[in-house]
């Protein structure tokens, strides 16, 4: 299919170029919310370094359930306002968290994890989600990241038929 795994001392830029080309093609022919969620949660979590979960939470009925994801088991459902993921969902914004301990209510799915990024999957004024990946590594992730991620999910969004 394609090579998953990026070229050795690829710098963060070439990783965010590979991981959206790699998305583009991996989402082309399918438009299965579930299907495109779960392969673009496997291909972040193998492409870029140094992750312990990278995946989804839907907003169903006024909170954020667990979706496709790659890494340890975690919280099924979480309240808007609560944690990284509910701040990022009722804000409406990304959010990078260099230590996890230092943001108030962050929620502790899997006690490895150090650092958190969270983008709102937004389509028209309607947030659908959650992309969230965790990282062992404090500092693990910065605004570049954010942006990247960003345009991952627009890239899902464009080529998926949701289904709330
Ligand atoms: N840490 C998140 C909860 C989800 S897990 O990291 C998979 C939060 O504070 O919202």
């Amino acid at each position: 299919m394609f090579a998953l795994q990026a070229a050795r001392g690829s710098s963060a830029a070439d990783l965010h170029a590979q991981l959206l080309e790699q998305a583009r093609a991996l989402l082309a022919d399918e438009r299965d919310q579930t299907a495109n969620a779960a392969n673009l949660s496997s291909l972040i979590y193998h492409t870029l370094p140094e992750l312990n979960w990278a995946g989804f939470y839907w907003m169903k009925q006024g909170e954020l359930v667990l979706g496709p994801f790659q890494g340890k088991p975690a919280c099924v459902r979480i309240a808007v306002g609560r944690g990284v993921c509910g701040t990022a969902a009722r804000d409406r914004r990304s959010i990078v968290v260099p230590d996890v301990n230092a943001f108030p209510g962050h929620i502790a799915c899997d006690s490895a994890s150090a650092s958190e990024v969270v983008v709102p999957v937004i389509a028209g004024d309607r947030v659908v989600g959650v992309l969230d990946l965790d990282s062992p590594v404090r500092g693990r992730f910065d605004e570049a990241d954010a942006r990247a991620l960003e345009a991952v999910v627009r890239v899902f969004l464009e080529a998926t038929d949701l289904e709330t």
